[in-house]
């Protein structure tokens, strides 16, 4: 046993200001760091132990894990492993208040935190961006969820108070400042989501079909939306949701508070009726968000199918307008940021 190797590393949850559903298909992205945290405590242990949500989580590295939070510990590990990395048996100790399932990347927060912990305690040289790859690919190859590069990338680099402006294809990014006079308001629905059952497999897949068909490397590559015309539907739909997300991104950069509130509500739409992964709840949410005088604009945020909305609020007025769009829809929703 490895008893005096020991790490921690920690990382956010990341709230989508816009750019859904774009990430695997090469686009833009604009997410934001929430204040909540996970850390990860990672020591030399007599076997691989988790301890997370007050229960202790055992595995081997021969077996994948059938608890879903040890899936995407285990695949940090067995990604490190396909480096040529050995990773000794350790205890993970993890504390944490990203809330789960509600569409605030509490899955990418685990495991950017966890590759920090082990990167301390292995004298590892990963930096940011190599961490945010194996971290995706714990996901995708452990957790079953054909996920973008966005909420990794987002635990990884992005700090609190500004957004974070990334090229997908590329993974060029720039940290900008939020709207001027503008601050956030993230809200649960109450309804939750899970990522694997919730069919956004199938809109990734609906996506790629149609790159084919319209043979282009990805829907990034559509130069115009009249190409999207030929598309069988719902091929066209989903097509026609990327490519307008993707330049909601970019007209976002640099666009006043006003402005980028009209493309979250315009986002929201294209989600709903688009890519159809809203549900009754996040509509009624979204409108009794933007029934509130102080807010510029609303959203689900996420892959949607349940979980959390996100307002552009006027400065000063997040938590009263969150709260007050609360009271008006009635449901089990709760304030997660204000
Ligand atoms: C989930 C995935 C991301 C991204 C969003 C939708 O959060 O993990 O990669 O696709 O959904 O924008």
């Amino acid at each position: 046993m490895s008893a005096n190797l020991r790490g921690s590393g920690e990382a956010p949850g990341r709230v989508n200001l816009l750019g859904e559903h774009t990430d695997y298909n090469d686009g833009f992205v604009l997410p934001a760091a929430i204040p909540q945290r996970t850390r990860v405590q990672a020591e030399g242990a007599g076997g691989f132990l988790l301890q997370a949500l007050g229960r202790g989580m055992p595995f081997r590295l021969d077996a994948a894990p059938a608890e879903q939070p040890a899936k995407y510990v285990y695949g940090c590990i067995k990604e490190l492993e396909a480096l040529g990395i050995a990773v000794p048996p350790m205890r993970f100790q993890v504390d944490s208040d990203v809330p789960i399932g509600v569409g605030l990347s509490s899955s990418a927060a685990l495991e950017v935190a966890t590759l920090r912990a082990l990167r301390a305690a292995l004298g590892l040289s990963l930096d940011d961006v190599a961490i945010a790859r194996l971290a995706q690919r714990a996901e995708v190859r452990h957790a079953g969820v054909r996920c973008g590069i966005m909420d990794q990338m987002a635990a990884s680099l992005a700090q609190p108070g500004t957004m974070l402006f990334l090229d997908t294809r590329s993974l060029e990014r720039r940290l900008l400042p939020l709207p001027e006079g503008a601050a956030l308001a993230v809200v649960d629905s109450g309804v939750e989501r899970s990522l694997a059952a919730s069919g956004y497999n199938e809109r990734r897949a609906q996506c790629e079909a149609a790159a084919r068909e319209l043979g282009v490397p990805a829907l990034r590559d559509v130069a115009s939306p009249r190409a999207l015309e030929r598309l069988p539907e719902p091929l066209r739909r989903r097509a026609r949701h990327v490519v307008s997300e993707n330049c909601r991104v970019l007209s976002a950069l640099g666009a006043d508070a006003a402005t980028f509130g009209r493309l979250m509500d315009a986002s929201h739409a294209s989600l709903r009726d688009d890519f159809e992964v809203s549900t009754r709840e996040l509509d009624t949410l979204v409108e009794c968000l933007r029934a509130q005088p102080d807010v510029l604009g609303a959203r689900l945020t996420g892959a949607g199918f349940g979980g959390a909305c996100v307002a552009l609020c006027r400065a000063g007025t997040a938590r009263a307008a969150a709260e007050a769009a609360l009271a008006r829809y009635g449901g089990a929703g709760r304030v997660l940021v204000a």
